[in-house]
Formats: structure tokens, C-alpha cells, sequence
């Protein structure tokens, strides 16, 4: 990466809200399987996402941050494989086994990790973004408001939708 690049892709850490994590839940109901959460900061989605059933995988680069997500894994005795934190720049990691994947980033990051997705995610996987929407793909379902607004996406739909855009190609 450039640091042109690298400085384009800086995503801050701010935690989700209360009502955010209770909305990204919300749009997960009723799926299973595993769950990604792109830059997953303290832990607090991963570890929602493990009480819901899911297994859960948070990808953070903050050395600091992952240690203490770990620390509160322990403590609230979430069995581990359920939740696990690993130390990646998620931009160099492969989702493809994911089929839950949730991100709360930065506005413009949004496009370049769509393009990623669309390469990397199977058919079956739903993607919750917080706050920042995907440039031009259609959304699911949204809940929330405000700051708090959390958009679903599947990614069939997602394709079938931009291969019916001129000029598109669809991995
Ligand atoms: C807005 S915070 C969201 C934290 C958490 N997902 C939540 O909802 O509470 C974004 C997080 O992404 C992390 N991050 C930014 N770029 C990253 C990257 N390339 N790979 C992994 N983590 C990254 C930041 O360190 C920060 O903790």
C-alpha cells in the first residue's frame, strides 16, 4: 500500500453504540454460521455476535484494543473458538468463509471494500455496514437512525442488481 493509500484507508477506532450493536442483531436474525467484523475494536459485535450463536472473528490492527477484547472474552467466559481476535489488517485478509460479515468504518473506505466483497464473499452472505452505506449497492433491509442506522446487504442480491448496471463487472 502507498502511503497516499494508506492514509485514504485510515479508519479511527469508535465504538458502536448500544443501540448500533442491538441493530447489527437485529439484521443477523435468524442466520447462523460465521461472522466477520472488519476492525472489530474493543470486541463488543464479536462478542454479541458469539451470544447469538455465531462463530465470531474480529479482525483489528491495534495491538491494544485486541488484547483487551481478548481479556473481556475471558472474563465473560465466552468459550473459545466462539470468539476469537486476531491481530490483521483485514484489507490483507481472504473473507471467503465467511458468510457473515459486519463493518463500521469510514465513508471512504466504503467503495474500495465493496469491490473486495464482491470478489472475496459467497452468495449467501449478508454484510451489515454501520452508519456508512455501500456507494450503489442495494441495501436489504436498514434499521436505527441517525448515527445509529445500520444497513443489511446480501450479496445475491447485490450481484444480480450491478450485473444489470452498464459497464459493470461482477466477480
Ligand atoms: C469505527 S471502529 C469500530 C470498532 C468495532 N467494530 C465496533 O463496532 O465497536 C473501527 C476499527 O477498525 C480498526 N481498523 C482500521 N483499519 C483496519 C484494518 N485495515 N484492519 C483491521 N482493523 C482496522 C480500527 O483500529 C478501529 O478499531
Amino acid at each position: 500500500m502507498t502511503v497516499k493509500e494508506e492514509t485514504r484507508f485510515k479508519v479511527p477506532y469508535l465504538p458502536s453504540s448500544k443501540d448500533q450493536t442491538l441493530n447489527i442483531m437485529k439484521l443477523l436474525e435468524g442466520r447462523t454460521g460465521r461472522l466477520a467484523d472488519l476492525g472489530s475494536g474493543d470486541g463488543r459485535v464479536v462478542l454479541a455476535a458469539s451470544s447469538a450463536g455465531f462463530q465470531s472473528t474480529g479482525f483489528e490492527i491495534n495491538s491494544i484494543l485486541v488484547a483487551y477484547a481478548r481479556s473481556k472474552a475471558r472474563w465473560t467466559g465466552v468459550p473459545s473458538g466462539q470468539a476469537t481476535f486476531v491481530q490483521k489488517d483485514f484489507w490483507n485478509t481472504d473473507l471467503s468463509t465467511y458468510n457473515n460479515v459486519t463493518a463500521f468504518l469510514a465513508p471512504g473506505v466504503m467503495g474500495v471494500l465493496g469491490e473486495k466483497l464482491l470478489k472475496e464473499l459467497p452468495d449467501d452472505a449478508r454484510v451489515i455496514a454501520c452508519r456508512f452505506p455501500f456507494p450503489n449497492w442495494p441495501q436489504q433491509s436498514s434499521v436505527g437512525s441517525g448515527l445509529d442506522l445500520t444497513f443489511a446487504y446480501d450479496m445475491s442480491s447485490v450481484r444480480s442488481h450491478l450485473r444489470k448496471v452498464p459497464n459493470t463487472v461482477v466477480s
